[in-house]
């Protein structure tokens, strides 16, 4: 199953709207097939994996990270060609959480007369999770990231933010950019930052990594009325194919089109209650799009609205040794808050680690105290 694993890390990023997944054959105890799923819509990772084992499939073995499908979805259903191939044992590290799968590719090969094995691991559902949030609440999985500083700031009283968090964060979110589909920021970080989110790993975290080229993420930018300055360098031809504008029902048609001329693509979505672009609705869209991992990289005010909208799924936050004051210099979470402590976003499965200089805290938001909070009134 590790080497299941291996091959679907390797494809993670690089599979949406499908989930990444790894599968081996095992025969006589040697790996005579191994795979992942190919790009959109090519074959799922069994497919792979049997037709590089071809006849050496027969009585053999299959290891894979999720649930064999059953359904005929963009491709033929995994299971019938597993029981064509003469797979014996079929181990499964985690369960399809989509509806029209669910349990039924395990019915399906055991009524076969194949012996199915659930074989859990951390990794596999950890794998699954982006999957699991698109195709239950059809919108992305949302990992929001900041770095502050000991003092709870994203940036100084002018606006600087560079760097808050040492080199050692920043390689990691490089890779972490590398695992999603797209980076969505707010306006004012645009247009303050002039940041080009673009993704760059070292030469080791490269080999490390093994992972198959792809396109580069999705550069995603939520401006209600569109009034990006033409500088920014994600309207620049060379990032601009991969850049999409989010908008709200405040921009023209005429600056749609203005932002159109770059080469952007450009999504209308409705207004939220503030009269900004509803960030729900922008993550419906994206979805809609297939993007089904989003990293949302800040500022304050697009991390606000995200947590008061209760979607962010997992939050990577760096805490730099720095004190930098200032009343007015932004604080990591703006929006309007909550006004007791109890009813705050507290994270689960907590990790604490170091991360050269900085402190690393990774968790998923849990919303329960939230949701009885009467400030969301
Ligand atoms: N340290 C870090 O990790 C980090 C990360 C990112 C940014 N930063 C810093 O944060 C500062 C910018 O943060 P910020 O809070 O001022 O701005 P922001 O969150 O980047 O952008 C806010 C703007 O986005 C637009 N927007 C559209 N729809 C929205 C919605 N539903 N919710 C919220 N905003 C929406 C609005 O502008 P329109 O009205 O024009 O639509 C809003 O004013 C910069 O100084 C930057 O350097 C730090």
């Amino acid at each position: 199953m590790q080497q299941a694993i291996i091959q679907a890390y390797r494809v993670e990023g690089r599979t949406s709207p499908r989930p990444p997944v790894g599968a081996v054959v095992v025969r006589d105890g040697h790996i005579v097939g191994a795979g992942a799923t190919a790009p959109p819509y090519g074959p799922h990772a069994e497919i792979v994996a049997l037709t590089m084992a071809g006849t050496q499939a027969q009585n053999a073995d299959l290891y894979v990270t999720l649930e064999p499908c059953c359904v005929t979805i963009h491709t033929p259903p995994c299971t019938q060609a597993i029981i064509a191939a003469g797979i014996q044992r079929v181990f499964v590290a985690q369960t399809d959480p989509n509806p029209l799968v669910a349990g039924r590719g395990i019915t399906q090969l055991e009524a076969a007369g194949i012996s199915v094995h659930m074989q859990p691991t951390i990794e596999a559902s950890q794998l699954i999770r982006p999957f699991t949030t698109y195709i239950t609440t059809q919108r992305p999985h949302v990992t929001a990231k900041w770095a502050m500083t000991l003092d709870g700031k994203i940036a100084s009283i002018a606006g600087d933010a560079r760097w808050i968090s040492g080199p050692e964060s920043r390689t990691w979110v490089h890779d972490l950019r590398d695992r999603v589909d797209a980076i969505l920021i707010g306006a004012n970080t645009a247009r303050i930052d002039n940041a080009q989110l673009t993704v760059r790993l070292t030469p080791e975290q490269q080999a490390i990594s093994q992972r198959t080229t792809r396109p580069a993420p999705w550069r995603v930018v939520i401006a209600s009325n569109g009034d990006l300055p033409e500088p920014l360098a994600l309207l620049q031809p060379a990032l601009a194919e991969r850049t999409i504008i989010i908008v709200g029902e405040s921009c023209t048609q005429q600056q749609q089109q203005r932002l159109l001329a770059f080469g952007v693509r450009v999504l209308p979505v409705a207004n939220d209650a503030t009269g900004r672009a509803d960030l729900l609705a922008a993550l419906q869209a994206l979805a809609g799009e297939g993007i089904m991992h989003v990293l949302l990289e800040g500022g304050a005010q697009l991390l606000g609205s995200a947590f008061e909208q209760m979607c962010i799924d997992d939050a990577v936050t760096f805490i730099a040794p720095i004190v930098i004051g200032g009343a007015q210099a932004p604080t990591a979470i703006a929006g309007r808050g909550v006004a007791q402590i109890q009813h705050g976003w507290s994270l689960d499965h907590l990790r604490v680690q170091q991360s050269g200089a900085d402190v690393m805290v990774t968790g998923t938001i849990n919303y329960q105290a939230y949701l009885q909070s009467t400030t969301r009134a």
